[in-house]
This record gives C-alpha cells, structure tokens and sequence, in this order.
C-alpha cells in the first residue's frame, strides 16, 4: 500500500512578484491553465496504482487554501498536516511518517514537492512500480533525472547506470547543491542523475535513518506529533516541540548520509518549476521562442517569457527578457539572472 505525503510549504521566492509568502507557487497556475500545481500533483496521484489518500503537509497559514483546492480537484485527503513553523522537508516527512505508525501501519511513503511538473505521468506511475521493491526491502528510493545542464540548485546521484532501468539502482554518492564547478564536473562526466526530490520508502525505513544521523530532530518530531491537536481533517504538530526541531531538509538530514539510497532513473518531462527560466523552458512557446501568458501584444521578440494578470503588455524588440505584470507588481529580468530574484525579494523585505 502507497500512502502519498505531499510536501505543500515551501516559499517559492523566485518566482517572485507572482509567488508571495501568503500565495506561494504551488497554490497557482502557474502553467496558464485551471490548475495550480498542487492540484497537478493530487491529479498526478490518479495514474499510480495502490495508492491511498494522500497526506498534505504544509504552513498552518495556508490551511484552508490547502483543503479547498484539494475539494475544488475532487481529491479526498487522509488528513492535512500542519506546522506551526517551517522546519524544511526532514521534519515534514517525519511528522507523516510518525503518524502512520501511530496508527498501526507501516506504508510505502511516496514524498511529493507540491511544485513540479511532469509531462508523462504514466512514465512516472511506472517509475513508482520499478521502485517498489527495493523500498519494501528498506531502501530510501529517489527518482533521478537526467542531467542537461550544471544546475546548482539540485541534488546530484552518482549511480552505477545512468540510464533508462526498470528497477532501483545503488546511489554511490548523493551531493546536495554543489558549488559550479563540481556540477559542470558531474555533467560532463556521466554517471550522474539530478535528484527529483520525489522519493519512496517505508515509514520506518526513513525514521530509522534520521534517527541514525539526526536524532534530535525525530526526538522533537516524536513529541511534536505526540502532543498534536486533531481539528476535523487537520492535525496541528504541538507549536513548542516543532520549534525546537532542527531545520533541514531530507537530502542534507538523510539522502547525503544514509547507506540505504536506490535510484530509479526516471523520463518523465520533469520540471521543478523553481524559477522564470524553468517555467519557460515547460510552458509552450512560439517560433521565436515567446511564452506569453495573458493580454500579451510583441513584435522583433525572441526567446522571452511574459506574464500579466490583467493589462495589456507590449514589448517590441527585445531578446531572452522575462517580464512578470501583477497587480501590484511588476519585475523585469533578463532570462539569465532570473535566480537572483531570490536575493532581490530579500533586499526588498529587509526595506520594509
Ligand atoms: N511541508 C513542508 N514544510 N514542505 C516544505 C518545506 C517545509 O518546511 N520546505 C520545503 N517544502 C516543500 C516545497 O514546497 C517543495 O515542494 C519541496 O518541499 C522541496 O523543497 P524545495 O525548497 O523546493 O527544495 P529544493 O528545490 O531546493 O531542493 C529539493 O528539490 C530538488 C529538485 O527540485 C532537493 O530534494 C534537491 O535535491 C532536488 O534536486
Ligand atoms: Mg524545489
């Protein structure tokens, strides 16, 4: 039995002015469709067999937007999960994981990011049965991409194959974000695939690994899931004992460390979505290589994303520009720094 625990509070910041603390990405359409991304995500769930409700994880503060856009997709959920604070994504597969115990079982946990997308769910639903294995015979299994660029912001998996396979793979190194160089060093040798940041294994196989290598924070998830409040389909971790867990996500915490790390290599279109340029290398473009995305006029454009939530937009001779219009908002990048919007969103909030 797969119990899918959908991983819903990050912040999204690059994605800025769209992405906001209150409306981060994975509560929007950031695809230009209906659906917000955590609604993709649910939807995805459909082509995996076996598999029950699945668990949402994320901010208290977003606690209702959570549930009303699982009812609004038809998607019934075990129960929705809520931190008090962010403690990254080790504590927040803890809490699920703890929980299921708790009520006497012990399922397969297939950890979803809320925020990525993926062209061929059916790749993905096959990619879940070729890991099943190993993750009942205790693995920590991950789904691994193949890598097209030295992108620093991803988990990379030496393994002893790095193509196509129908089964888990040993993970030989795991490297949580490495500086430039040793990226480019990665790709350009082989051998290596991004980690997806999706991954499958048992309750207990994952608690038994953080406790190996970070025991105080499953100490402060136990008593923080211990000591929750059950509020109709929510569960409120205890505010005090989730605090004071150490924040950190599963790949630093756990997939760096553990000696239990599978790979299944998996072709499915994915994308993470984590920023402009990733969006527009997804969303579908013209010859030129426009995305655009609401009331767009252009003229002498290339390789540009535009958005904009209400006006008209033009813009005329211009290349590899990203242009966000909301209504309070506007940003203007050109589509090679669009990372640093990270760095500008702080600058902003440190101004008041
Ligand atoms: N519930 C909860 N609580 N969810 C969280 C929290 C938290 O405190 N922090 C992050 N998340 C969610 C995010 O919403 C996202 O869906 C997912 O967990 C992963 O977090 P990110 O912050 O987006 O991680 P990342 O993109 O920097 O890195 C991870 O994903 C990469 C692929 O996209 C890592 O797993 C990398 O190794 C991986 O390559
Ligand atoms: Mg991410």
């Amino acid at each position: 039995m797969i119990l899918p625990v959908v991983l819903s509070g990050g912040s999204g910041t690059r994605l800025w002015p769209m992405s906001r603390r209150l409306y981060p990405k994975q509560f929007l359409p950031m695809l230009g469709g209906q659906e917000t991304l955590l609604q993709s995500t649910l939807l995805r769930l459909n082509s995996v067999d076996d598999c029950n409700p699945p668990v949402l994880v994320c901010n208290a503060e977003h606690r209702f937007m959570v549930a009303a856009q699982a009812q609004e997709a038809g998607v019934k959920t075990s129960c929705i999960v809520l931190e008090p604070v962010a403690r990254n994504t080790a504590p927040a597969i803890a809490a699920a994981a703890l929980m299921a115990l708790d009520a006497g079982q012990d399922p397969l946990l297939l950890v979803l990011p809320a925020d990525h997308y993926i062209a061929d769910p059916a790749a993905f639903a096959q990619a879940v049965i070729a890991g099943q294995k190993a993750a009942e015979n205790d693995g920590l299994v991950t789904f691994g991409i193949l890598p097209d660029k030295p992108e620093t912001g991803y988990g990379y998996i030496r393994t002893s194959r790095a193509g196509e396979a129908a089964e888990a793979l040993p993970v030989l190194e795991f490297v949580e974000k490495p500086h430039r160089a040793a990226a480019e060093k990665y790709v350009e040798t082989g051998g290596y695939l991004w980690n997806s940041g999706m991954f499958l294994f048992k309750a207990s196989a994952y608690l038994r690994e953080l406790g190996a290598h970070s025991p105080e924070m499953l100490l402060a998830c136990k008593k923080a899931v211990s000591q929750a409040i059950e509020d109709t389909d929510f569960v409120r971790l205890d505010e005090d004992a989730f605090a004071a867990c150490p924040a950190d996500s599963i790949d630093y915490a756990v997939m760096e460390k553990t000696h239990h790390a599978m790979v299944v290599p998996l072709a499915c279109g994915w994308s993470d979505i984590g920023s402009w340029s990733a969006l527009h290398e997804v969303l579908e473009k013209d010859a030129s290589g426009n995305a655009c995305i609401g009331d767009i006029y252009i003229r002498d454009v290339n390789n540009s994303y535009f958005h904009s939530d209400s006006r008209l937009v033009a813009a005329l001779g211009v290349d590899s520009l990203v242009l966000i219009d909301t209504p309070d908002a506007v940003m203007v990048s050109t589509l090679n720094r669009v990372q640093e919007i990270k760095s500008i969103v702080s600058d902003l909030k440190e101004q008041g």
